[in-house]
């Protein structure tokens, strides 16, 4: 039996597929043997991201219906407004219409030709941001052990930021980024010690630290889960500590706005914000709608109420956690601890024959899809590794992880037991699965249009 139980229960419904086998190999084969490809209707379970996905509660149906669409000056601006300045006590507070139009305009404000953003990974459209502005994107996680669990294995490496601020390319380096939590490094948390002491660190030289809050109140769970000291704390007061060692963030609210779009830029510094707000309007639309409708707006104040609810941040960490010792003792090899927003996979130790250039986790992801309409992520080598040049091989990424991503209130127990038996099925003939070798791919992010075939 499940140890937790889901905090809510079900108003609407939406049926879900259940192509045939026949139906799923075709659609696979016609997708060019890349999930992204894959039409919606033909998937049974959409793990494939958490971004977008969630289902909204009956208070945030209610308050789209209370959208004010007002060009300038809505109502429903001043609500999100005082809702964001009351979570992360940020006055300039800028909406946009997803996360990464916060980064362009962010970072593209910060950062020019030659010079450096540091982080503890930054995701891949926050490094498609610092590398279109000229600037060089350094990522710094802290290093993981074989077989040791790091509860906060999201964090930055101090040592190593320390280092590279005092060494020769310290005067280039412009910001601090810390992702929270970390969802290229497993979906890890940072602890609020590792914030202080980048904040620190960047006090010292005089360098902005930033959040990337995207996931901050997973972050914020999971601090009060493992952090010593911070049991007692809500979710939302340690969120509140995490915004206040920062000088600004930025946000998906795909993620924790509990929100189908939208995008968020909030910082203490007004006059970066007004340089920031110049672009939204040139690239986003008007700075009290930024690209969204006012409707939006709504229901991403409620949901940026709802999120940092310590029953619904158990479950989700609870049930992630439980979803992981599952797949677990079906014999796969699971990254832990886990964190809240997906499961990891490492498809490179249950597919070691096929060597990361053949992408072993797009070989694993797509055996999921075959053998149950299971769709997930691979984050191995065909997203993170780097092509190689004029007929090389790839450079690999450093490990080839597969993303079970959990969409925020959508699938219940049952659901993730069925795909804990597809994947039981799949790990039982990995020995049977062939790589892949590319055909077609685009430039950066070529996992999104990638055509493969079967090796
Ligand atoms: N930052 C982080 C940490 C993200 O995970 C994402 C998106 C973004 C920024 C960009 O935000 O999609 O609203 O433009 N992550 C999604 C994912 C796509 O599947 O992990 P966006």
């Amino acid at each position: 039996m499940p140890s937790f139980m889901e905090p809510f229960r079900i108003k609407a419904i939406e049926s879900i597929p259940f192509p045939s086998p026949d139906e799923r190999r075709e659609a696979l084969t016609t997708a060019g043997y890349n999930l992204f490809r894959v039409p919606a209707r033909k998937i049974t379970i959409d793990l494939l991201t958490d971004s977008g996905t969630a289902a909204m509660s009956a208070d945030q149906w209610a308050a789209l219906m209370t959208g004010d669409e007002s060009y300038a000056g809505a109502r429903s601006f001043d609500r999100f407004q005082s809702v964001v300045q009351d979570l992360t006590g940020f006055p300039e507070v800028l909406p946009t219409h997803q996360g990464r139009a916060a980064e362009r305009i962010l970072l593209g404000n910060l950062l020019g030709l030659g010079d450096i953003s540091v982080s503890n990974t930054h995701f891949d459209s926050t490094r498609a941001s610092v590398e279109a502005a000229g600037a060089e994107a350094v990522d710094l996680p802290v290093p993981s052990y074989e077989g040791v669990q790091n509860p906060f294995g999201g964090d930055i490496d101090l040592d190593a930021l320390a280092e590279l601020l005092d060494g020769q390319s310290g005067p280039r380096i412009r910001c601090v980024v810390l992702t929270v939590t970390n969802n290229a490094n497993g979906g890890q948390p940072v602890s609020l010690l590792n914030i202080a002491g980048a904040r620190k660190l960047c006090d010292t030289h005089g360098i902005p630290l930033f959040l990337d809050a995207s996931r901050f109140a997973e972050n914020a769970y999971l601090i009060t889960e493992r952090e010593v000291g911070y049991a007692d704390s809500t979710p939302r007061a340690v969120a509140r500590t995490m915004f206040d060692l920062a000088d600004g963030c930025w946000a998906s609210l795909k993620k924790d706005g509990l929100a189908n779009i939208g995008g968020l830029i909030a910082l203490r510094d007004a006059e970066l914000a007004g340089r920031c707000a110049d672009q939204v309007i040139a690239f986003e639309g008007f700075p009290t709608y930024g690209g969204l409708a006012g409707r939006d707006l709504e229901v991403l104040a409620q949901g940026l109420i709802e999120v940092t609810d310590p029953d619904y941040l158990r479950y989700r960490a609870e049930s992630a956690r439980w979803f992981g010792e599952q797949l677990g003792l079906a014999g796969l090899p699971v990254l832990q601890p886990t964190g809240c927003h997906a499961v990891y996979v490492d498809a490179g130790v249950l597919l070691e024959h096929i060597p990361p250039q053949q992408f072993p986790a797009t070989a694993f992801a797509n055996e999921l899809y075959l053998a149950g309409g299971v769709r997930v992520c691979e984050l191995g080598t065909l997203v993170f590794g780097r092509p190689g040049q004029d007929g090389a091989p790839d450079t690999p990424a450093p490990r080839e992880l597969v993303r079970f991503a959990l969409p925020r209130r959508v699938y219940t127990a049952s659901h993730l037991e069925y795909v804990v038996d597809v994947a039981e099925l799949v790990r039982s003939k990995a020995e049977q699965l062939r790589g892949y070798r590319l055909v077609r791919q685009g430039g950066a992010m070529r996992q999104f249009t990638a055509v493969l075939e079967q090796a």
